[in-house]
């Protein structure tokens, strides 16, 4: 199964991706994690994104396509769930042709909708686990001890894009550049429109039960 998780900044994606390939044994692939290992590890795509990233903007389409391509190509026979990618009409065009050179396809769309004032609150309450990559939320996803990861018992970080001067371009570059890929996969694709509004674990349920539905087919 190969799906794309579409949804705003901070809508649950990461969140969601952690569960899915959990359950249906799929490898998750996220475009933001990819650079923010490069960065760490300093390397030159890297320092090209480090730019766009502290901006809130998009990275341009060329890097990307080029950085998800070999991360596909490297897992081309597994299962894959795609988090932050595609991103512009063109990466989702992009995506389909170099998915159909390999006789291969996009099989669902779950899109994660929700609202602007609900996002802010997320990422303005959101820790992450600079070793294992776990996402928490200060209210409503906490830790078990306040700033520790479950996992690894690592310090948990806040990311410096979730400051709200760049929370708020993050949001427009959203609306501007990836709502219109939504309405691409809406006229190729079968799309599932999930209200991302409510809890991690309702979300986690609707996003299953499509899922679910599908595999049985
Ligand atoms: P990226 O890392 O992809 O960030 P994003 O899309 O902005 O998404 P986030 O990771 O912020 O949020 P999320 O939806 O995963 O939410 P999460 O699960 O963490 O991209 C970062 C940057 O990289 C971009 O700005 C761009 O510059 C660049 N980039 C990446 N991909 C690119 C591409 N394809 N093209 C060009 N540039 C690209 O949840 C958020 C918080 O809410 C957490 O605290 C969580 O615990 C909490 N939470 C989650 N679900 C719920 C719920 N249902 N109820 C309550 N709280 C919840």
């Amino acid at each position: 199964m190969r799906i794309v998780l579409l949804g705003a900044p901070g809508a649950g994606k990461g969140t969601q991706c952690k569960r899915i390939v959990g359950k249906y044994g799929l490898i998750h692939l996220s475009s933001g994690d990819i650079l923010r290992q490069e960065r760490t590890a300093g390397t030159n795509l890297g320092k090209k994104a480090q730019g766009y990233m502290d901006a809130g903007a998009l990275v341009p389409d060329k890097i990307i396509v080029e950085m998800m391509a070999g991360a596909i190509n490297k897992i081309s026979d597994s299962g894959f769930v795609l988090d932050g990618f595609p991103r512009t009409v063109n990466q989702a065009v992009e995506l389909d042709k170099s998915l159909a050179s390999a006789g291969q396809k996009i099989n669902a769309v779950l899109n994660l909708e929700i609202n602007d004032q609900l996002i802010v609150r997320r990422m303005a309450g959101r820790r992450s686990c600079q070793a294992c990559g776990a996402v928490y939320h200060i209210e409503n996803l906490k830790p078990k001890v306040e700033g520790i990861c479950d996992n690894d018992g690592s310090k948990l970080v806040q990311r410096p894009d979730d400051n709200p001067e760049v929370v708020a371009n993050r949001l427009k570059t959203y609306h501007q550049q990836t709502e219109p890929v939504v309405a691409y996969y809406k006229n190729n694709n079968t799309v599932y429109d999930i209200d991302a509004n409510k809890s991690a674990d309702e979300v986690t349920a609707a996003i299953f039960e499509n899922l679910d539905a599908l595999v049985s087919v």
